[in-house]
């Protein structure tokens, strides 16, 4: 079991000594280690289990520390920092010498962002280094949004988990970049397409779908529970599937209860995104937890965070 608790020194001295800490945010928990470390960053893809084509987020305290690991200078780039850091978003800049290829997959990028949790922001800034952190969950399942998601799955495997709550937002940062000239989101997230398009106009989604991508948190198959998950309309699914013990996933005013063998999760009974949004991940694990055999779910109405809720839905339906 690792040891929970609120205590930022001792989180600084083991990240110093390079061990793993799992860390709060607003999104989702990270898994964080000294990202100037080599052999602490190893440690994260092998606790996680991930991939080492799979490239690493770096955390740091404040915009003006980005200069020192990577290249902030577009100016629509920069508008964007401004908006919304300390907060949900990821920006791919040009990486310095001093971010190692572990990290970046060898990928000329470094994807570097603010996180807005005041414990971690401390913490960051305690220490002075950058944290490499992705998601505090075993490759391809579902994200953390509680120190009780981290410590049942990764808990016998490290020391630390600060404990900052339940996360605020509840989805992973919106990951943003430039290709061809122009602003380009590559993962929906905790961010919305509104929001980043107020702050410098009309942006493109390049949201990969395919198996084999280059930011690989867009593989197809990805953020999912370990029951087979389907998505469409819930009456007609509840029917065919009637022999079955199903969690049904929905979002709005909706009642179920005339169905039996059912477990109901309701995303939102308001129809909020926002609250969607929070309660998805804990959701998903407790259907995974449940009795169900299967989960049944809906889209969501895509606006605001409802893309990046679809987005994680149509991934954890994918096998
Ligand atoms: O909200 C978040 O972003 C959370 C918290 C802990 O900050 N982190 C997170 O990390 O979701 P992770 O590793 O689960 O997802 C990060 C994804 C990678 O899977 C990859 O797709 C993309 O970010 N990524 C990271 N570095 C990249 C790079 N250099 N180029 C392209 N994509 C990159
Ligand atoms: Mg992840």
């Amino acid at each position: 079991m690792a040891e929970t608790g609120k205590d930022i020194s001792r989180a600084a001295k083991l990240l110093v000594a390079g061990h793993l800490v799992a860390i709060p945010t607003e999104t989702v928990y990270g898994l964080s280690a000294n990202a100037l470390n080599e052999q602490a960053v190893l440690k994260i893809f092998e606790v996680k289990n991930r991939p080492h084509f799979d490239p690493l987020i770096v955390h740091v305290h404040q915009k003006k520390a980005v200069n020192k690991y990577a290249v902030l200078e577009d100016a629509r780039l920069i508008a964007l920092a401004d908006a919304f850091w300390p907060g949900p978003l990821t920006l791919l800049l040009p990486k310095k010498g001093n971010i190692s290829d572990l990290i970046t997959s060898g990928l000329p990028q470094v994807a570097i962002r603010v996180p807005n949790h005041a414990l971690t922001l401390e913490l960051i800034k305690s220490i002075n280094l950058p944290l490499a952190a992705p998601s505090a969950n075993p490759f391809g399942y579902v994200s953390p949004t509680t120190p009780t998601h981290v410590e049942k799955q990764l808990g016998a495997k490290i020391p630390y988990i600060l404990d900052g709550g339940s996360c605020n937002i509840g989805l992973e940062s919106t990951i943003v970049g430039i290709e061809d000239n122009k602003v380009c989101i590559f993962r929906l997230g905790g961010l919305s397409l509104e929001a980043i398009e107020k702050v410098c106009g009309p942006v493109e989604r390049r949201v990969n779908n395919s198996s084999n991508p280059k930011a690989p948190g867009q593989l197809q198959s990805h953020y999912a529970p370990k029951k087979p998950l389907i998505i469409g309309d819930i009456e007609e699914l509840v029917k065919k599937n009637i022999s079955k013990k199903t969690a049904i996933l929905c979002f709005g005013n909706k009642i179920y209860s005339h169905h039996k063998n059912v477990v109901i999760f309701n995303l939102s009974a308001r129809a909020d995104v926002e609250e969607a949004a929070l309660n998805l991940f804990k959701y998903l694990r407790l259907a995974d937890e449940s009795e169900a055999e299967l989960v049944i779910c809906e889209k969501i109405p895509e606006h605001g965070l409802g893309r990046a809720i679809n987005d994680r839905l149509q991934r954890a339906a994918t096998r």
